[in-house]
């Protein structure tokens, strides 16, 4: 295509010369300026676009020839090999809708080991949705909401990744274990605890814009037959036109859609509070514990914001990694601040060793070192102390005595918050 429109150009290019070649000086212009013309209305990016393969993808893991081995790595059937961003070379946006279609075909593997590998049950919200209606889903363990003594929420962040993962980059480029909750699901349920995983970006559905009907066939029918006829065949002629030209001018040109989003569920935190008052508020659980990443703690926040007292009841400790919760926008009050210092810790991307404490500017949590400095993996890299710093808190949950520390960290830091 592109070579067949090079030779086109150069052609009328040639041609315009040729026939412009007994002329003067103020010819030579008209054919310079013809030719800018010419040149200017070629765009380079939708020429590109002419060459690029069809957006088709495989759409199962093994027709994408990939795998999961039993390291949890993904790797291709025949080489070995890790996934291969650059299938095609120079060519990027293809390249990144392959990704991007790969990704879809990640977030359902994930759903399947949930059920299958973690034996969650999948729950449809809202809860009394119509067959028809547009639904979102969380995953729930079979005691999640009986279990009288723990029950552990998992909250990802915003972007493409759904129930399950904390990133689709790690499950693509590492393993299952760093990219997914699935270890801190299994670790949960053998310590004891229920589980409930939120899926807050699954918002609304996508679907194809209906397209605008250009003649009702309904008011037609009192037109003589051989009218309509003719008229019928040049509507299709100009259909057939403008869509040869539409082709030509944008050939993969995306279908237009429309959301239509899910009732109580159009953002994370109409979700996040909907599976608190439909679900968490009800269940006879004693203490519950929150992991929240990036979003995912703002997300908390603006729960903790909307159910103040319920959320001081029932939740005993909140791990953040990295979290984006922002005590100044977010309409923090003093009592939740405080409430934040003793029963919130930030696991924060940074070089210092895991654990290690962090400064933290903000009268908000407690911030340590996640031992890394790369944002998507600070979930996995705490996994260790989340679940031990989980112990600590349901412990001193039961003796009923806070350590002393505790006290002198918080007055300190209140010190601290009110110089700022
Ligand atoms: C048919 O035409 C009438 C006006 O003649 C219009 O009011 C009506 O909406 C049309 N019906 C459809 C289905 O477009
Ligand atoms: C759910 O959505 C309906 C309809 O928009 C609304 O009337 C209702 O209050 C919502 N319920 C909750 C718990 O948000």
């Amino acid at each position: 295509m592109l070579v067949q429109l090079v030779i086109f150009v150069l052609s009328t290019v040639w041609i315009t010369m040729a026939q412009n070649q007994p002329g003067g000086p103020e010819e030579k212009d008209k054919t310079s300026t013809a030719l800018k013309d010419l040149l200017s209305r070629i765009d380079l990016e939708e020429l590109m676009k002419k060459d690029e393969p069809p957006l088709k993808f495989p759409q199962t893991l093994e027709d994408f020839e990939y795998s999961f081995n039993e390291k949890g790595q993904l790797r291709h059937v025949k080489t070995g090999e890790p996934y291969a961003f650059n299938y095609h070379e120079d060519l990027h946006r293809w390249n990144q809708k392959r990704y991007e279609a790969l990704g879809e075909i990640i977030t359902q593997h994930v759903y399947e080991l949930l059920e299958k590998e973690c034996n969650l049950k999948k729950v449809y919200l809202p809860v009394d949705a119509t067959d028809d209606e547009p639904k979102n889903f969380i995953f729930m363990s079979e005691d999640a909401l009986t279990n009288p003594e723990k029950l552990m929420v998992l909250i990802h962040g915003s972007g493409v990744v759904r129930a399950g993962q904390w990133a689709r980059r790690l499950i693509i480029n590492e393993d299952l274990d760093s990219g997914t909750q699935i270890p801190f699901i299994k670790r949960g349920m053998e310590e004891g605890y229920g589980v409930i995983v939120l899926n807050t970006n699954e918002n609304y559905i996508e679907v194809e814009k209906p397209k605008k009907q250009v003649q009702s066939l309904a008011n037609d029918t009192d037109e003589p037959a051989e009218k309509k006829e003719r008229k019928d065949e040049s509507q299709k002629e100009t259909k057939k036109r403008r869509d040869f030209y539409e082709k030509y001018r944008n050939p993969q040109k995306e279908k237009e859609s429309k959301h239509i989003p899910i009732r109580n569920n159009s953002t994370p935190e109409e979700h996040t509070l909907y599976v608190w008052d439909h679900f968490i508020s009800k269940s006879s659980v004693k203490n519950v514990v929150f992991v929240a990443h990036s979003y995912g703690g703002l997300v908390f926040v603006e729960l903790m914001i909307r159910r103040e007292t319920e959320v001081k009841n029932k939740v005993i400790a909140v791990a953040l990694t990295d979290s984006v919760h922002n005590v100044w926008h977010q309409d923090t009050v003093k009592s939740i601040l405080d409430w934040m210092q003793e029963h919130c810790r930030n696991w924060v991307s940074s070089s210092e060793p895991l654990d290690a404490p962090v400064e933290s500017m903000l009268p908000d949590c407690p911030r340590v070192s996640a031992g890394t400095e790369r944002h998507e993996l600070t979930s996995w890299k705490s996994f260790n102390s989340i679940f031990k710093y989980f112990t600590q808190a349901l412990e001193a949950q039961n003796t009923e005595v806070k350590p002393k520390f505790t006290v002198t960290t918080r007055s300190s830091n209140r010190k601290k918050t009110e110089e700022l």
